[in-house]
């Protein structure tokens, strides 16, 4: 495999691999060093035809962190905005020699469709509703360091999990490994097939959440609902904000992660949010910079993927 489009398709030993050399590059971060022959030469691309700013900002500092020339496209500034295809965009791309293409759309499938276009390496950065598979692999690398281990873990995915496509590569992710993983969230926020997955399905947190050892809160996606599917924010953060009270089902050492951006009194309440002891929701992003290093790397150098 060339690309990185999904979790699907990985295998733990090609993921643990991935971890151990993100833990890697946490250290060479911390040391305030850099490592800038690894890429030089190289021409990263970062294409997002949707909001971002963890995302895009990290994949930036990976990739000059590693040495590799960094563009940023964004669509408002691109010619897609003035109708340009993907396919176009695609042959634009091959023709500048990139070799390694970090790609954000609101389509589910795009980067998977310009993986068979573009010479470059493909790297999903969030597709629709389908996958986010950098951030499932910072969320594992978090847990592991805090933790100790990626396995054997319960671990409660709280919200709107339908539209989430971080839910959707965590699940996977985290289920492979080894974990046990559940969803809590109202029944209109959780797709009925996702049982299938093997995943429990809650709808109510103290059950949800008992024992749990991981809390993610996921953002309600607005963006992505065409109806109202909940009553009001007040109401969910009543029924499902993660506050100090809900966090108390857990377990007593239980992390409280979410992805970013978060809407504080909405899915997750403030003080949990900024609980420096419970909260790694700070180390999930300094994670995201090294686990995007590893992945550039990884792709840049040829495909250990398949394990
Ligand atoms: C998420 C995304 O874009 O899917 N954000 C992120 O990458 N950290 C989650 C979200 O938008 O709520």
């Amino acid at each position: 495999m060339r690309h990185l489009l999904g979790i699907e398709g990985l295998n733990p030993v090609a993921v643990t691999a991935m971890l151990d050399l993100a833990e890697n590059y946490v250290l060479l971060n911390r040391s305030g060093k850099t490592q800038r022959d690894l890429l030089r030469g190289r021409t990263l691309i970062n294409l997002f035809f949707e909001d971002s700013t963890r995302t895009r900002t990290s994949f930036e500092l990976a990739g000059k962190r590693l040495g590799a020339d960094v563009i940023n496209m964004s669509v408002s500034t691109s010619s897609v905005s003035k109708g340009e295809t993907l396919l176009d965009t695609a042959a634009t791309l091959n023709a500048m020699n990139c070799d390694l293409l970090v790609v954000r759309h609101n389509q589910s499938g795009a980067p998977a469709l310009l993986a068979q276009k573009v010479e470059a390496a493909v790297i999903n950065a969030g597709d629709g509703m389908h996958e986010h598979p950098t951030q499932a692999l910072l969320d594992a690398l978090t847990i592991r360091r805090r933790k100790g281990r990626i396995d054997g873990l319960t671990i409660a995915i709280c919200g709107d999990i339908a539209h989430s496509r971080v839910a959707r590569s965590n699940l996977l992710l985290l289920s492979m490994l080894g974990n046990q993983v559940r969803v809590v969230g109202p029944p209109t926020l959780i797709p009925a097939e996702i049982a299938s997955l093997g995943v429990q399905v809650y709808h109510d947190m103290e059950a949800g959440l008992a024992g749990a050892d991981i809390v993610m809160a996921l953002r309600l996606q607005k963006e992505r609902m065409n109806k109202g599917l909940v009553p009001s924010a007040r109401e969910f953060f009543a029924f499902y904000g993660v506050s100090a009270e809900k966090l108390a089902f857990a377990k007593p050492d239980a992390l409280v992660m979410h992805p970013g951006p978060m809407n504080r009194g909405v899915e997750i309440d403030s003080a949990v949010a900024d609980d420096s002891v419970r909260s790694v929701i700070k180390e999930q992003v300094e994670m995201g910079v090294a686990v995007r290093m590893a992945v550039l790397d990884t792709l840049a150098r040829g495909p250990i993927w398949n394990g």
